[in-house]
């Protein structure tokens, strides 16, 4: 199983699926590293660990269509069979969304429905959840279609929301459980368990 991944900052997600493969603990190759953000700490991830990246983002291909084009381009080169959006900022265009319909898995900091759609994202989301009081938050994985976390839900795992917390605490104790539970799916993807 080829893994791509789309990843626009930090990329510890990534990292952690990286780590499962090279651990052996997943089935799997990570194939190629895309980020809109040239200076992200994914693309320096991907660096250090000798897997192809590019930086491919409105700079470097400004009319859309080409963007989409390139991007598709760069997933079949790679022979991906599943992409994989670690904290990654952008849309994807229409050809690669249906060259790789139901093979596009994105992940998110919260329970979706709840706290989700355009703008939420990172610490805005754990914002939301304390806002408005929830007592539990989680992570949800689904497949990716044309709108931001609608697609359908994979899988999701709990996470609890204490009182003492702060938008970091809370951001800290999700992140742990998100670099767990993508591997945990992952595997379950690779040995069959659960269908996309
Ligand atoms: C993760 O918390 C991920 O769930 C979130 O961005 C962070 C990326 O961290 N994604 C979204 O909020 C998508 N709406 P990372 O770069 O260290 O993996």
């Amino acid at each position: 199983m080829n893994l791509a991944f789309f990843a626009s900052h930090r990329g510890s997600n990534m990292q952690a699926i990286i780590d499962a493969c090279k651990e052996g603990r997943l089935q799997a190759q990570p194939c190629v590293v895309i980020s809109n953000n040239s200076g992200s700490g994914a693309l320096l991830r991907a660096q250090a660990e000798g897997i192809p990246h590019y930086h491919r983002s409105s700079n470097t291909h400004p009319d859309p269509d080409r963007l989409d084009e390139e991007m598709c381009r760069l997933l079949q080169h790679h022979r991906t069979d599943l992409v994989i959006l670690a904290g990654y900022m952008r849309k994807l265009g229409p050809k690669t969304l249906a060259e790789y319909r139901g093979r596009i898995l994105n992940i998110h900091p919260a329970l979706l429905p709840r706290h989700g759609g355009q703008g939420m994202y990172g610490s805005h989301v754990h914002e939301a959840v304390l806002a408005a009081g929830d007592r539990e938050t989680g992570v949800t994985i689904h497949l990716v279609d044309e709108e931001y976390d609608r697609g359908a839900i994979i899988a999701q795992a709990r996470v609890p929301v204490l009182e003492t917390d702060t938008v970091d605490t809370l951001a800290a104790r999700v992140l742990e459980t998100e670099h767990r539970f993508f591997v945990e799916t992952l595997v379950e993807i690779a040995q069959g368990k659960l269908d996309l």
